[in-house]
């Protein structure tokens, strides 16, 4: 194998860039030449794949976004999309590639890597929500991001003696509501895995109210429910005067933490130096805290496993229970 390329691909992740010069650097270590695909798959389809030098991947390690872009394109589910991204790669020799993002990403990896182009993902999103990986790339930058600024809102929550209802991103995973949630010490936290139940949420708020506690915390997971209607119902039926805040897409940036560095290095250069070695079709992720790897088709299959430590953590705190 000489040459590899890479991309980054669905929502950006703190950490990417970081991911991206160790592909450079580790591809130069292994004697490749290494292939930069601007805006994901999208420019695998249209062409836009430059070469990468060492000047390209300098002072990127600790940026935020992707230098290389993202882009969702979802035609190229169609197979004749999937021929042109692999004529594409073939006309440069480019025999390999690292695809960095989530499950639709992986997806995407697995199309081409049956026609032949050995293809490793490495899990990119601040969801967490990949079950071959306990950890995703860029996850604990935006856990960070998502506790600093409910440590804001509970300062202000704590002046005006309210209650805040905060949003946290995710998509349909709620690691990083309960991990914030419990970093910021709030009164109850709504995740996929735990459901909603109002009545439950309401008595967990108005207990601290009776406690004279003079501020209270709830932790939501994006697409769960209405925050600004579960704001004014928290208002309506506990002492509180309650405000909603949905924190959005800056969890998506900033400079990615020590251990996002850290991770997305050692795990980069493990999935090149397993496409030096000539073998494709896996998806990189994190055990405890050993790199591992798995088939894709294998990890895609995968259930992500609900942390019933974690949970159980919470459940003592503040009577959450998983469904
Ligand atoms: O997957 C990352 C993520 O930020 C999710 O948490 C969120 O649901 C989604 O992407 C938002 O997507 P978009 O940037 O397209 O609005």
């Amino acid at each position: 194998m000489r040459s590899i390329a890479v991309l980054t691909s669905g929502g950006d992740a703190p950490g990417m860039n970081t991911a991206i010069r160790a592909v450079v650097r580790s591809g130069f270590h292994y004697g490749l030449s290494v292939y930069g695909v601007y805006e994901g798959f999208k420019g695998l389809v249209e062409d836009d794949i430059r070469p990468l030098e060492r000047e390209h991947v300098s002072r990127i390690l600790n940026r935020g976004g992707t230098v290389l872009r993202s882009a969702r394109i979802p035609e190229f589910s169609e197979e004749k999309y999937q021929r042109i991204a692999v004529e594409n790669l073939r006309k440069r020799n480019i025999h390999g590639l690292v695809v960095i993002g989530g499950d639709g990403s992986f997806k995407g990896a697995l199309a081409l890597h049956k026609l032949g182009i050995k293809c490793i993902g490495l899990p990119g999103t601040i969801d967490n929500d990949i079950a071959a990986t306990d950890y995703t790339i860029g996850f604990f930058t935006a856990l960070n991001t998502a506790m600093e600024s409910i440590d804001k809102l509970r300062d202000t929550s704590f002046s005006h003696q309210r209650c805040s209802v905060v949003e946290v991103m995710g998509r349909h995973c709620g690691d990083l509501a309960l991990y914030s949630g419990i970093a910021v010490g709030s009164e109850f936290i709504i995740t996929p895995e735990t459901g909603f139940d109002r009545e439950k949420t309401l008595k967990a708020v108005q207990n601290s109210y009776e406690r004279n506690k003079r501020h209270a915390i709830i932790v939501v997971t994006e697409n769960m429910l209405d925050v600004q209607t579960l704001a004014k119902d928290i208002q309506a039926h506990t002492g509180y005067e309650t405000r909603a805040t949905v924190l959005g897409h800056v969890q998506r940036g900033g400079s990615p933490s020590a251990f996002d560095r850290v991770m997305a290095t050692e795990m980069t250069e493990y999935a090149v130096e397993l496409l030096s070695r000539d073998i494709g079709g896996k998806i990189i992720g994190l055990r405890g805290m050993n790199v591992v790897d798995y088939n894709i088709e294998e990890a895609l299959e995968m259930k992500k496993k609900v942390s019933n430590k974690r949970y159980g953590l919470v459940g003592k705190l503040v009577n959450n229970e998983v469904k």
